[in-house]
Formats: structure tokens, sequence, C-alpha cells
């Protein structure tokens, strides 16, 4: 046949193919978004992501203790509030239910997990915005970067390893590693959302924090449609300090999390967003496909794409299917 290469050959057995993997997937690199809500009850389930809930405070520590168990590198903490106003007040409360999270879930762990507070208003404001609105009713970028420069010193000294910035404000990140160094949180870290899409696989997240969101994100998250957009709000967020760089939904932006790897020097990121799971999730339930398989299929693929860190509701099982060797 005159065949010289034949690629099968690196193919022949399980054992082989391990050896020549590309790609690895460590527990350490998987991060767990958790939901804490006040003044439940019982942990509430969430509609199209199966096995995720709105945590009580006791649910919340056991996961926590299982996240630990499980090796995984952190959890990414969301809180909802009881009660909401237009200036998305009970964010800066360092009694409420996102700095109580933080400062339970680090006392638990210390250092065992990296300890990650969401640091945006969606949750905590009445309107859902990500941050406060101006006269007109449009999202007032540099009065809303002063809410976050004191919600970052919030949660820090509520415990928080990193924060991560998830509101797409301009000067985000500068303002929040100006307001942490002056009230010496140095160490703190700065998980950038740098490259955010206003996205339809959002939709189930949304129902987790009970988004009181009329309307849409276009004014501060990233149209769809652009590329270099990305590379500049990389830049800016790298130029004003952020530590690890996010791009985020992951599955439909695979290219975006791959240009912005070989571009940058610190740690890339991306976020499996909730509508992402829910169609696997979906196609899994109906039979169309094997979800074990599939998850690790999907986790792989943002990995090879240049995420060396993975936010996803899968964390947990993953670092089992990992270790399992599926
Ligand atoms: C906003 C925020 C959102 C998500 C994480 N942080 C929603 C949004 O931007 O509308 C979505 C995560 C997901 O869908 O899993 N602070």
């Amino acid at each position: 046949m005159g065949i010289i290469e034949r690629p099968r050959r690196l193919r022949s057995t399980p054992i082989l193919r391990a050896m020549v993997r590309e790609t690895g997937l460590e527990p350490s690199s998987l991060i767990l978004p958790l939901f804490i809500r006040e003044g439940i009850p019982e942990p509430r389930p969430i509609a199209g992501m199966p096995g995720v809930v709105q945590h009580t405070k006791d649910s919340f520590r056991r996961q926590i203790d299982l996240a630990v168990k499980a090796g995984i590198g952190g959890v990414m903490i969301f809180g909802i509030p009881a009660k909401r106003d237009e200036q998305g007040s009970e964010g800066l409360n360092p009694e409420g239910v996102l700095a109580a999270a933080i400062r339970d879930a680090r006392a638990q762990v210390n250092d065992d997990l990296v300890i990650i507070g969401d640091l945006c208003l969606d949750e905590f404001t009445s309107h859902g915005h990500c941050g406060v609105l101006n006269s007109k009713g449009a999202v007032d970028n540099d009065a809303t970067l002063e809410i976050y420069g004191q919600m970052a010193q919030v949660l820090a000294s509520a415990g928080a390893h990193m924060v991560g910035t998830s509101g797409m404000m301009d000067g985000q990140v500068g303002v929040v590693r100006k307001a942490l160094d002056a009230n010496g949180f140095t160490d703190v870290l700065i998980l950038a959302y740098a490259a955010k899409y206003a996205s339809a696989f959002y939709g189930p997240f949304r129902d987790a924090v009970e988004s009181q969101l009329q309307g849409d994100r276009r004014t501060y998250q990233q149209d769809p449609g652009n590329f270099k957009e990305s590379l500049r709000e990389v830049r800016l967020d790298l130029a004003q300090g952020a530590d690890i760089i996010m791009v985020k939904p992951a599955l439909a932006y695979l290219d975006v999390l791959y240009a912005t790897s070989l571009a940058v020097d610190v740690p890339t990121a991306s976020y499996i967003v909730s509508g992402e799971m829910a169609m696997v999730e979906a196609a899994a339930a109906q039979g169309s496909l094997d979800r074990e398989r599939g998850i690790l299929e999907i986790l792989s693929s943002v990995r090879r794409a240049g995420a060396s860190i993975i936010c996803t509701y899968w964390a947990l099982e993953a670092a089992e299917l990992v270790k399992k060797g599926l």
C-alpha cells in the first residue's frame, strides 16, 4: 500500500491512547459555581439544571465539603438576597447573603479551596442590571464603578481569595484593584470576565438568581458577532491588573478563547454557562447522547481551546469522572 504514516497505530489500546493524549483535565483546574439564597428553608431546584440548586446555609456548607473532598480548585459564590433595591445595596452589606457565605466558606476551608466572590450587582438590584441606572434609565458606568470598589472591599474583608468582576463596566478591573490595594488586600486576585458576550445561554442562570431583568444587557455585554472587540477588552483588563482572564460563554466562543489564550501571559479561564449545561442535560435526558462522555468531551474542548481554568456546574462530577478515567 505504500503507507508510511499510520496514525491509527497510536490509537490501538486504551493505555496507549491515554499515553499520547494531548489534553488533560485536573480537578484542581475546575471551579464550581454555587448559589446561596437568603431565607429559604430547603434547597430550591433550578429549572433546566439537574442537580443545581439554590442552597441554604446548611446545604451550601455540605457543597463546600464535597468540593474539598473532590479536590477541585475553587468555588464561585453567587448570593441571592431576600430584598433588592435600585442601588443593589445588599451587595455591600457585610452581613448580607454573599459576604456571609464567603465568610462561612473561608472559615470552613481556609486555603484548601479558592473562594471566589461574584463581584456584580445584578443579583442585588430591583431592575436586574449589573449596575445602577441614571435618570434616563441607562446603566451608569462610573457610578457603578464606585459601588464595585466598595463591594470589592466587602468581599475581600469577608475572606474572598479572589473576586470575579463580571459586570462588564469599563474600567472595573482598575477600580477594583485600586480599592483592594488601598485597603491592604494586595493578595486578593481578580478574575476578570474580560470577554463576556450578551448571550441567550444565560437563560437558566437568570432563573437561578431570580433575575428581575427586563430587556437585555447589550449596552454593556458584547455583541456575539464580534471577535476583535474581545482582544481589546482583554488588553484593557490586563493593563488594569487582571490576574486571570475569562472568556464567557465557553462553547459558542471557543475561537475567542483560543485566540485569547495565545495572546496573553496570564492564566485563561472559561465558563461553561447555565444554558450550555442545560443543552447537554436536555439532550441526555431524552436519550440523544451519552451524558458522561458528552460532559468530558465538552470539558476537553474548552481545555484544548486554551482554558487552563474551567468554571462548570459539573465540576464535582467531572472530578470523579476524571479519576475513573472515563
Ligand atoms: C452576571 C452573571 C451572569 C452569569 C454569571 N454572572 C448572567 C448575566 O450576565 O446575565 C451567567 C452564568 C451562567 O449562565 O451560568 N453577574
